[in-house]
């Protein structure tokens, strides 16, 4: 049969694994497998997350997760992130240099929740806290804030276990609602008077961020009343 390199594999399962209908990599079977042990870092991850969430719903009856959003990189995405970089487009070099591929979103109502969370994370003895970001205390010159970790977790398989690298974002629901709209800036390619929108943009950011402090305080009053 010919064609046969436009065929996908039958072992990819695009509701796990994402494909955008690119083959970027020679060895597709073993970018497959690899693919896999970041989708069950991620469901690792995702669990730790919900275990925190449960637990400390049931002690303070707030719930201090709102959201968890979880996403594997997609291939042209991991291509164009290599190139960048100057590297081959290669499966080895995904798994050394690129530390993003697993992502999970943490949203949360209040920033001290975000710290509470990171905190929570970090002292478990089997994540190991590779980067920590935190562009809440130090936002982006664009308004950005965020508080970033890469995290490594063991994920153990049938035969071994892994270390398996994950980045997760955790950040306030108001800081999400801003960095979408940011996103779509970003990656629109003519926008007219980008510099004003950018202006703007920032000054929401900064008037979300003074909302954000300001509800948290709110809540320690009303709490205190109870
Ligand atoms: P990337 O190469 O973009 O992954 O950035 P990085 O390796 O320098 O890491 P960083 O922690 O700065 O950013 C990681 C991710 O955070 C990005 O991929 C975005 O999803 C998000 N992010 C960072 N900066 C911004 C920003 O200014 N606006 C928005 N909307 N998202 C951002
Ligand atoms: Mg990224």
């Amino acid at each position: 049969m010919r064609n046969n390199e436009l065929r996908a594999p039958a072992a990819i399962d695009t509701d796990i694994i994402p494909s955008d209908g690119e083959h970027v990599f020679d060895d597709e079977a073993r970018y497959q497998e690899v693919m896999l042990r970041y989708h069950c870092a991620i469901l690792e991850m995702r669990t730790k997350l919900e275990v925190l969430s449960r637990d400390l719903e049931a002690r303070y009856r707030r719930n201090p997760i709102e959201f968890i959003e979880t996403r594997l990189k997609k291939p042209s995405s991991i291509a164009r992130k290599l190139q960048r970089f100057g590297l081959e487009v290669t499966v080895d070099n995904m798994i050394s240099r690129l530390s993003d591929i697993a992502g999970l979103r943490v949203l949360c109502a209040y920033i001290d929740d975000i710290y509470e969370i990171a905190r929570m994370l970090a002292r478990q003895q089997d994540v190991n806290v590779i980067t920590v970001k935190d562009y809440i205390k130090s936002p982006k010159s664009n308004g950005y804030r965020s508080y970033h970790m890469i995290v490594e977790i063991p994920v153990y398989f049938s035969d071994q276990v892994l270390p398996v690298r994950c980045e997760i974002q955790i950040r306030t629901i108001a800081m999400d609602f801003w960095a979408t709209l940011d996103h779509d800036m970003q990656y629109k390619k003519q926008v007219e008077d980008a510099e004003e929108i950018m202006r703007e943009l920032k000054e929401c950011a900064d008037i979300i961020h003074n909302t954000d402090e300001k509800m948290m305080r709110l809540r320690e009053r009303i709490h205190r009343i109870e």
